[in-house]
C-alpha cells in the first residue's frame, strides 16, 4: 500500500493537513494581490502555479484568460478538492513533486505564479525549488510570487519557514534577475508587512560556442 509518504513533500505529510481539513493558509480565494494585478493585467501564455492547494489561484488566473494553467501539487487531497470547482477556463491539475524538477516539461511554461509554496519548503531544499522554476520556464520566462517572508518564524522547525529577502535575492540571482518588488498588498490583515510581491525573470543563456 503506498504510504502518506509519497505524496508527503519533504519531510511533511501535506496531503494528511488536507484529509485533516488543518489548512490555516487557505482563504477560500485567490491572494488579494494576485486579483488585484489581474485587473489591471491578465497573465497570458502557458502558467505554472506549483504548489497551488486547492487551486483558487490557478483558476483566477484561468478566468483571467491566460492560454493554459497548470496547478501542482504533492497532495492528491487538495487536487481532488481543486478539481471540485466549476471550470474557470483551461486550467488542469497534477499531482507531482515540483523539487524533482522533472514533474512538468522542461522550458514549457512562460509564467509561473508562486504563492506560499516556497516558504512551505525546508530552507536547505530552497535551491532545488529554484532550479525547478529556471527549468520549467522559458529564457525570458516571469516568475511572479508573493512570498510569505515569515519575519517572526515562531517555530524555525515547521513551515512556512523564514524567506530572508537578502538571502533569497542571492538564491535566485545565477538563474533569475528581480524586474520589481514590494509589498505584497492588498493583502489579509495578519500577513500584513509579512509579504512580498516579486517579479523575476528567467536569464537568457548564451548558446554554447561550437567547437
Ligand atoms: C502552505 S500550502 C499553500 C497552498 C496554496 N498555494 C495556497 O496558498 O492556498 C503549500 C502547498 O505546497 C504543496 N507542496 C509542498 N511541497 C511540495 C512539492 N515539493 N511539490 C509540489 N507541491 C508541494 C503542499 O501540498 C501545499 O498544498
Amino acid at each position: 500500500m503506498a504510504s502518506h509518504s509519497a505524496h508527503a513533500g519533504v519531510g511533511i505529510d501535506w496531503d494528511a493537513r488536507y484529509v485533516a481539513g488543518d489548512t490555516p493558509w487557505d482563504k477560500g480565494a485567490a491572494h488579494p494581490a494576485l486579483l488585484a494585478r489581474l485587473k489591471k493585467l491578465p497573465i497570458a501564455g502557458r502558467v505554472l502555479v506549483p504548489g497551488c492547494g486547492v487551486g483558487h489561484d490557478v483558476r483566477a488566473i484561468a478566468a483571467g484568460g491566460a492560454a493554459f494553467v497548470l496547478g501542482l501539487d504533492v497532495a492528491p487531497s487538495a487536487l481532488n478538492l481543486a478539481r471540485s470547482y466549476p471550470k474557470a477556463g483551461n486550467e488542469c491539475y497534477q499531482e507531482g513533486d515540483f523539487l524533482t524538477g522533472n514533474a512538468v516539461q522542461p522550458s514549457s511554461f512562460d509564467v509561473l505564479f508562486e504563492h506560499t509554496c516556497l516558504c512551505a519548503i525546508p530552507p536547505e531544499r530552497r535551491a532545488d525549488y529554484v532550479r525547478a522554476a529556471a527549468a520549467a520556464l522559458h529564457d525570458g520566462g516571469f516568475l511572479l510570487a508573493v512570498f510569505f517572508t515569515n519575519p517572526e518564524n515562531p517555530n524555525p522547525h515547521s513551515p512556512p519557514f523564514r524567506c530572508d529577502l537578502a538571502e533569497m535575492g542571492l538564491l535566485f540571482s545565477d538563474d533569475f534577475e528581480i524586474v520589481k518588488s514590494s509589498a505584497a498588498v492588498p493583502t489579509y490583515s495578519e500577513r500584513e508587512g509579512r509579504e512580498t510581491l516579486c517579479l523575476l525573470r528567467k536569464k537568457t543563456r548564451p548558446a554554447m560556442p561550437l567547437r
